[in-house]
């Protein structure tokens, strides 16, 4: 049955740009909306900036401007990472907007009709020089038991003990360094321990699918609480001056950042809504209907530092809201993001950041891939290691996906003109394919992306050692093969449809441009489009580089050395500014000056040198030093461009044997995609004069 989902991550705080951490998250939730929509099922992903609170008015007043601009300034940057990203949000919006205040008012109202509102006096710290009271983060002083100075007003750093900040020895206000005065105001609480809150909070938890185990459990922990740990009710309300949704019929008094912080999620659905965008994507219901209705999914994608909101208050206020308000469907949850077993550290240098991932030319694809073949439907922190993250693209994403498609479709469009026929073993290949989707598609749906590409890589070996196992390459050469040879190679681009589909909600871009550019289709691939085996397909174009090692080291490259690297260029630590990566001509002779530093063989080991039969050689119209040539691997073939015009005539080359480096990174030139480098020496005596093996050696043999 076809659903409807409304789906949402954690609204960001609008004081800063989004860190690894959101991405992460945001990745996760875009991976699930895109299957589910190749599921058929509407989906609505909407997100918003978390504008309100006292963060973002101090850091306003420091830099001189209203928090309003301070807001608009952050969400300016926000396009830039999420498109960088593919993150398909519809609609993003801030809870700074009239629908939040309307929405926040609303609920409060009701909640207060429904006795879960009160008032009492709370004394606090207040700084009479600012006129304003202090949360806890604003006041430090001498810790009471280790009488460490300048710890903050809740915890000491250097004991770690915990206490009120009344306890704190000369207190004083990191504001404006006054000391402060305890001052009694009225706040307003929500009542989280009321029967019908505890009763309706149990019910929600127990139901199969609204949170994982682990987070009910924790959740349960919280509302049975007793003595210290009782659970307690909920201050919702500020003092002026707080940036925040005025409360009504209380002059002075705002609501709490986290009150309207959740609630934006459906201020955010509102104006999509009548802004004309839902309609636009195929909504056909009003928001306040669509709410009501009783086929519409309120999911919710967080990460473990917020379940006590999302799991007790949110779900309580919108209970007993009432309709049109519903209680969330799925509040999934994460664990935190780690690099190489640390968690992220800005002074430390071993945070990720996302806009230097993307400046550095990094296929974002290649996150998004690696994030999820590492996320699960636990609650566990992702680690992301730098070797294995080039491992696993390299190996996963080229080694056994993008290239079955360069294999199969080069024999096709060479012998065969792009026709695919099948021999008589199609219909097994199908089931086969039914089967692993259907396993993938479980494992999707439970959020185990990890099993999913895990199952889809499985395949990728199948398809693979199939292709191997009736060495095409072979075939080729005797003509009385052909229709094995071609059999061979729709067995394989078969099973890379079926790939791509299976990896569209991961790899969104990547898979439009198969749908489009290689099996000519002109629309986006669907979930049954993998039961259709491909009648045709148009010649190979290059679908995606490898990673290349140096990229992690200018990702992970202290920030204050970034600026200089992109000043200087530095070759080995600026990949995108270094000459010529994967470039084509032939090695220069190295200057005296020039002979680079000593290495290891585990350095020398990273190149992977391989015998290259020269299969075609051509001039390149308007290109006064390259030829093109055309490499054979033996497994498969190669264009490169290079720098040997003046030495060679084409003809001369067509035939010979070669050594190539195989993973230097393709580089894009003026003259189309050269997809590696010949070797060639040079010196006084001339050149360039390419580098041959030994006879007996044969196409796709390592040079170690
Ligand atoms: O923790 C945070 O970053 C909050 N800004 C999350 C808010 S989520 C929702 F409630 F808006
Ligand atoms: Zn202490």
């Amino acid at each position: 049955m076809s659903e409807t989902f409304f789906v949402t991550t954690a609204l960001p705080y609008a004081n800063g740009p989004f860190h690894i951490g959101h991405i992460m998250e945001y990745i996760q939730a875009d991976i699930w909306v895109r299957f589910e929509r190749m599921q058929g099922h509407r989906v609505h992903f909407v997100g918003a900036d978390d504008a309100h609170g006292a963060p973002i008015m101090l850091k306003a007043e420091a830099q001189g401007v209203s928090p309003q601009e301070l807001v608009a300034r952050i969400a300016a940057g926000r396009p830039r990472y999420l498109e960088g990203f593919h993150i398909g949000f519809d609609h993003w919006y801030s809870t700074d907007s009239p629908e939040n205040v309307a929405l926040s008012q609303d609920i409060y109202r009701r909640l207060k009709a429904a006795g879960l509102i009160y008032a009492r006096p709370v004394e606090q710290f207040y700084d009479p020089l600012k006129g304003m009271f202090l949360a806890d983060r604003y006041i430090k002083g001498e810790c009471p038991k280790c009488h460490s100075k300048d710890q903050y007003g809740d915890a000491c750093e250097v004991c770690s003990s915990v206490y009120s900040p009344t306890e704190l020895i000369e207190p004083y206000s990191t504001l404006t360094g006054a000391k402060p005065v305890l001052k009694s105001s009225d706040h307003f609480f929500f009542r989280l321990s009321d029967p019908r809150c505890v009763a309706f909070l149990h019910e929600w938890l127990e139901h199969p699918g609204h949170v994982q185990p682990q987070v009910a459990n924790k959740a349960r922990e919280w509302l049975s609480g007793e003595g210290e740990r009782a659970l307690s009710d909920w201050d919702i309300s500020r003092d002026a001056p707080y940036f925040g949704i005025a409360i009504p019929d209380a002059p002075g008094k705002y609501f709490y950042v986290w009150l309207d912080a959740p609630i934006g999620y459906l201020a955010s659905l509102k104006n999509y809504f009548e802004s004309g965008k839902a309609r636009a994507n195929g909504e056909p219901r009003g928001f306040e209907e669509f709410l009501r209705a009783a086929d519409t999914r309120q999911v919710h994608f967080i990460g473990k530092d917020i379940i006590y909101f999302h799991t007790l208050f949110w779900p309580a206020m919108l209970k007993f809201a009432g309709a049109p308000y519903k209680v969330p469907d799925n509040v999934h949850v994460h664990g935190f993001i780690t690099v190489s077993g640390e968690k992220m550290s800005k002074s430390r240098g071993t945070g990720i950041s996302p806009l230097r991932y993307l400046e550095i030319g990094m296929n974002p694809q290649w996150l998004r891939y690696y994030i999820a073949a590492k996320l699960n439907a636990n609650v566990v922190d992702l680690d992301f290691n730098p070797d294995d993250f080039v491992a696993r693209v390299n190996s996963d994403l080229i080694g056994k996906y993008v290239n079955i498609a360069s294999r199969a479709a080069n024999f096709i469009t060479r012998y065969f003109d792009g026709a695919i026929e099948y021999g008589p073993q199609l219909e097994a290949l199908t089931e086969e394919a039914r089967s692993v989707a259907g396993q993938v598609r479980e494992s999707y749906e439970s959020r185990e992306f990890g099993l999913a590409m895990r199952l889809t890589m499985n395949f990728a070996d199948r398809i693979n050692q199939e292709f191997d196992a009736r060495q095409p390459w072979v075939a080729a050469k005797d003509p009385g093969r052909r229709a094995q040879l071609q059999d061979t190679c729709a067995r394989a681009l078969y099973g890379f449809k079926v790939l791509s589909v299976l990896l569209a909600p991961v790899l969104p871009e990547l898979s439009e441009r198969v749908a489009r550019e290689l099996f000519g289709l002109d629309r986006p691939l669907r979930w049954d489009d993998l039961l259709e085996p491909p009648r045709r397909v148009n010649p190979y174009q290059h679908l995606m580089t490898r990673v290349d090692p140096r990229q992690l080291d200018a990702l992970f490259e202290p920030a204050d050395t970034q600026s200089d690297t992109a000043k200087t260029a530095e070759p080995a630590k600026a990949p995108k500014a270094s000459p010529a990566p994967g470039a084509a001509e032939a090695a220069p002779a190295p200057r005296p000056e020039a002979v680079p530093a000593t290495i290891g063989i585990d350095d020398f080991k990273k190149i992977d040198l391989r015998v290259a039969r020269i299969a075609a050689a051509e001039h390149v119209a308007g290109a006064d030093k390259l030829l093109k040539l055309t490499l054979d691997l033996g497994h498969e073939t190669r264009t490169v461009f290079a720098g040997i015009k003046a030495a060679y005539d084409p003809q001369a080359l067509v035939g010979r044997l070669t050594v190539m480096v195989a993973n230097l990174a393709p580089r894009k030139m003026k003259f189309g995609l050269s997809e590696g480098m010949v070797l060639a020496a040079s010196g006084e005596a001339g050149g360039p004069y390419l580098l041959c093996p030994d006879s007996g050696a044969t196409p796709g043999m390592r040079i170690s």
